[in-house]
């Protein structure tokens, strides 16, 4: 079993993207998979796949009202989501770090953890209960250096810091992947480009990875996937910015 945390300290870095694209990636490549909404304060994964309503919820579990498996929701994917509540209601009197009671309940093969952003507690808690960390960051100089925050906090307790992955990436005035790789003292693993299938898969309540599977931003959730599953070879598109950069010359821009 893989216990993944999916972290930044940057908000909107993309770690819920990332989060449930790559937990259906997994499971599109016939893996099991749970993806759970691992962010109390400011979950998103019930409205990112389109139910916000659940009646039952990781703060049920959190609560000792709900077993973990009765909040437990199947994608089409096959990809098993755990939400959290919507409601303000629901995140009085719960602790994150409760979750590691409930882990060794569910078997799948991988578990990825959607983290906070921030370094406070809720954020730290993932990260804590994981075997690695995956790093999340576009490829600006202040993601970045939020990213290596959580770099740090997370090789504190020695978790393995499995790499980062460069989101909404594709900008000639991007950050080069050599110079992430050397701020952060990790490889860079995945490169997602800046994808307007992103915001269209959002309107329709669904994964990129599910609904537009043939979009730019899919085929490097799949290729991370791939990576994860140790199917694939590690394959960073470093071509992208340079072929932003053709396309840019090619129609007088630059
Ligand atoms: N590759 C991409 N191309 C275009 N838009 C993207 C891409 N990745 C993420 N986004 C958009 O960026 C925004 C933030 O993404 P997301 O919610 O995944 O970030 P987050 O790190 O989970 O945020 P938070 O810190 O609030 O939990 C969303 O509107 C999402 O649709
Ligand atoms: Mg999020």
């Amino acid at each position: 079993m893989v216990l993944v945390s999916v972290s930044s300290s940057k908000g909107g870095s993309g770690k819920s993207t990332t989060s449930i694209n790559l937990g259906v990636a997994l499971a599109q490549l016939g893996k099991d998979v749970t993806v759970i909404d691992a962010n109390l304060s400011t979950p998103n994964l019930s409205m990112y796949l389109g139910a916000p309503n659940l009646p039952i919820t990781l703060h049920h579990v959190l609560k000792g009202e709900a077993h973990i498996h009765e909040a437990t929701y199947q994608h089409a994917s096959g990809a098993k989501i755990i939400p959290a509540s919507i409601s303000m209601r629901n995140f009085e009197n719960i602790n994150l770090a409760d979750l590691q009671y409930h882990l060794p309940h569910i078997k799948s093969e991988f578990i990825i953890l959607d983290g906070a952003a921030g370094i406070d507690a809720e954020a730290q808690a993932p990260i804590q209960m994981s075997d690695q960390v995956l790093i999340v960051a576009s490829p600006e100089l202040p993601s970045v250096a939020d990213a290596l925050k959580t770099v740090r906090i997370a090789q504190h307790p020695g978790k393995h810091v499995r790499g980062a992955v460069l989101t909404r990436a594709g900008h000639h005035l991007d950050l080069k992947i050599k110079n992430v790789e050397t701020i952060l003292e990790h490889p860079v693993i995945g490169v997602v480009p800046e994808d307007h299938h992103i915001k269209a898969a959002l309107v329709k309540r669904e994964p990129v990875v599910h609904v537009f599977p043939q979009s730019p931003s899919a085929i490097a959730y799949k290729q991370l996937a791939s990576y994860f599953a140790g199917h694939g070879e590690l394959f960073v598109n470093e071509e992208i910015p340079k072929l932003y950069k053709a396309m840019r010359w090619m129609i007088g821009l630059r």
